[in-house]
């Protein structure tokens, strides 16, 4: 969700206006997800290198957080939607880490879309954890799987994702969900995030449809033509 604080200068708003209409766009776009069916929409929100962004700009996003976690813990529930958080926790507060675990146990056992998301996120740091457990369990080589690796992600227990939308321009993967990520496709567009529309988001769903996805393998269609 790239471009919040570029829409905000361009109107000579503060960075935090962006931000705040950036908070709504998620609520769109969720909804939107959920009622075609999306089973997992992650949310790449806060990596681990926007730690070191102004004091006050961090102070402002983990406030909007705060607040639409609240304010939207209703319609969680209403739309059977299933709050997760990837990341490291340990650089939370206290207080936004209570209130993620209160609205992640709450929204467990529902069964509609699964929102995921990235907060203090980062793709290496979420291998490096991985990688530590890895060691603490006293695993032998012969047991590493890909299958193990992916139940010691952050991400366990949901499927890798199969498109990744980034706005604003920007054409790079900014340390998000890099295991993951390895088959995904993407859909870059100049569209800055507080503009991203439920239509634009089916227009990358349909453009999504069109790709033809091989997996390193030979197309199905081709492979009669080698025999
Ligand atoms: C995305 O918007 C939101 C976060 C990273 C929290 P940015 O804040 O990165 O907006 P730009 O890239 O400066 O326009
Ligand atoms: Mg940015």
């Amino acid at each position: 969700m790239d471009g919040n604080g570029r829409w905000a200068e361009l109107r000579g708003l503060p960075r935090s206006e962006g931000h705040k209409r950036g908070v709504e766009r998620v609520k769109e776009i969720t909804e939107a997800a959920n009622s075609i069916g999306v089973e997992v929409l992650s949310l790449y929100a806060f990596s681990i290198e926007n730690w070191m962004r102004p004091e006050n700009e961090v102070e402002v996003i983990m406030g909007l957080l705060e607040s639409s976690l609240k304010g939207e813990f209703l319609n969680f529930m209403k739309e059977g939607i299933r709050f997760r958080v990837i990341g490291n926790r340990e650089k939370l507060s206290e207080n936004i880490s209570a209130i993620i675990e209160g609205v992640e146990q709450a929204t467990e056992k529902n069964s509609g879309l699964i929102m995921q998301c990235a907060l203090s996120y980062g793709g290496r740091d979420e291998i490096i954890r991985a990688i530590k457990k890895v060691i603490a369990l006293n695993t032998r080589p012969e047991d590493i799987t890909e299958d193990m690796i992916h139940g010691l992600l952050d991400t366990a227990g949901t499927p890798d994702p199969d498109l990744i939308i980034r706005t604003s321009g920007e054409q790079r993967l900014s340390n998000f969900l890099l295991w993951q990520s390895a088959y995904a496709e993407f859909y870059f567009t100049d569209t800055l995030w507080p503009d991203f529309t439920k239509e634009e988001l089916l227009d990358a769903v349909h453009e999504y449809q069109m790709r033809d996805r091989r997996f390193g393998k030979v197309a199905v269609k081709n492979s009669s033509a080698l025999r």
